[in-house]
């Protein structure tokens, strides 16, 4: 038996020892198709010489400092970067380990601008159900995971919570977009006044959900509409791009596609890659002045932010992303891969909802399309995805709860944006294999026509 605390502990999992592009491989001599970046993480593939040399170079220099003594050229230079970036005013960089760090260290920022602007007494966030922020303490809470919260309930801080914009099933028939995007900023509205908008500190929503709901873009207008109640009540807008961000979705910001400027933005995954444990959270500039001219320091700090080799590893993924137009790329290969899964999935009995934005997609498994009768959970179709997709050389991303925590499976595909139309083609040709094969051990018989490979 392994030593280590595997997610499982009833099953170590096959151990990976190369990857190259696309492609990793395990000790079996097996291959597998990164078609889920491993969680959204690997945007460039695996084993990039400009990144590993990146690090190669900064661990020969310098492997580490700690921040209360030092900052470093990498740090400095990707801060730099990445507030050159990102759109706006948000020039301020907080360096840390990655997606729950980037989380907590935003919701700390929001609290300590609040208490620093003469509000100590705003200490509500309000954020949506079947999101999800991360696994530490403050993150979970923020999160709208029934399943991954339910052990730790007692001891989350309490968060207001609101729909999230959930088009496939929570739009009425017959109700327009505008309808129901007005009805969700209505209930946002409702969720400030009910709370006292005097203590509320700030709104937290996926820019494009991820793995808890797969892959949901928001209806048109509707950040809008939360930008204009934030500033209405004087409430912060915290934007969690960790999956979506850093060119996911095609703009290296998802918001961007969005048209609004939230006031902190946190970032994980893609910043690094997967090249070493990186997040950030970047601040407009009223907050972090704010700071310095009040207390002048933001208190808060862990061993590892700033860490020299992961920021040189992400200042390398960044520049290779703008050198080799990867954003363009990512538009480029994301409508051929939407193109691809309608029209290998399209017409699936078991396929609810095909959505995405970029190089972000995620299939919606239902028992019946007509009435979206999810399967039922004891099933756990998701799992069984997952297994036959590794059975069949292919990593994808796939989640049960969609709805509500409990009910739902999708399956969510992130492929690094270096993927070529050949490996998007092979990827959804696997996926089918999987997905019939998936449906087979649940006792489903999948329609053949349909389910016939596009090839
Ligand atoms: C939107 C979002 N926020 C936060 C996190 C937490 O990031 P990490 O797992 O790096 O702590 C994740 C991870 O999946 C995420 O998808």
């Amino acid at each position: 038996m392994s030593h280590i605390i595997h997610r499982s502990l009833r099953r170590t999992p096959p151990v990976a020892v190369s990857g190259e592009g696309i492609i990793i491989r395990d000790s079996k001599g097996n291959s597998y198709l990164d078609a889920s970046g491993g969680a959204a993480v690997s945007s460039l593939g695996h084993g990039h010489p400009d990144v590993i040399d990146a690090m190669h170079a900064q661990i020969d220099r310098l492997a580490y400092a700690h921040t209360a003594f030092f900052t470093t050229d990498a740090a400095e230079e990707l801060a730099a970067r990445i507030a050159y970036d990102a759109p706006g005013d948000l020039d301020h960089v907080y360096l840390v380990s990655g997606g729950s760090e980037a989380m907590e260290t935003a919701l700390k920022l929001a609290r300590q601008y609040m208490v620093e602007c003469g509000q100590p007494q705003r200490r509500l966030f309000i954020a949506r159900r079947q999101s999800y922020h991360g696994n530490t303490l403050g993150a979970l809470a923020l999160g709208g995971n029934a399943f991954r919260r339910k052990p730790y309930a007692p001891l989350l801080m309490d968060v207001a919570r609101v729909a999230p914009c959930y088009e496939y099933r929570d739009r009425a028939a017959g109700q327009s977009v505008a309808d129901y995007t007005a009805g969700l900023l209505a209930e946002l509205e409702t969720a400030i006044v009910a709370a006292g908008p005097e203590n509320v500190i700030g709104f937290c929503a996926e820019t494009v959900v991820g793995a808890t709901g797969g892959a949901i873009p928001a209806t048109p207008g509707y950040f809008k509409g939360v930008r204009a109640l934030c500033d209405q009540y004087g409430i912060l807008f915290i934007a969690d791009e960790v999956m979506c961000g850093m060119g996911r979705t095609g703009t290296l910001y998802a918001v961007e596609q969005e048209n609004v400027l939230p006031d902190l933005v946190a970032l994980g995954k893609g910043l690094g890659a997967g090249y070493q444990p990186i997040g950030a959270v970047v601040a407009r500039d009223a907050i972090v002045q704010r700071l310095r001219n009040g207390s002048g320091v933001f208190q808060h700090g862990h061993t590892y932010v700033g860490h020299p080799v992961a920021a040189a590893a992400a200042l390398a993924v960044q520049r290779v992303i703008q050198r080799d137009c990867l954003l363009g790329a990512v538009t480029v290969r994301g409508a051929a891969l939407r193109r691809m899964l309608r029209d290998a999935f399209g017409q699936h009995p078991h396929v609810g909802d095909i959505r995405g934005r970029g190089l972000l997609w995620a299939l919606e498994l239902v028992r019946d399309r007509d009435t979206k009768e999810p399967f039922a959970p004891a099933l756990k179709l998701h799992e069984a995805v997952r297994a036959q997709a590794m059975a069949c050389g292919l990593m994808v991303y796939p989640m049960g709860g969609t709805i509500d925590g409990e009910r739902g499976d999708h399956i969510l595909l992130a492929p690094p944006f270096i993927a070529t139309e050949a490996d998007l083609t092979e990827i959804v040709s696997r996926l089918q294999d999987a997905l019939e094969r998936a449906l087979g051990s649940i006792g489903v018989a999948a329609h053949a026509d349909a389910c016939k490979r596009a090839a």
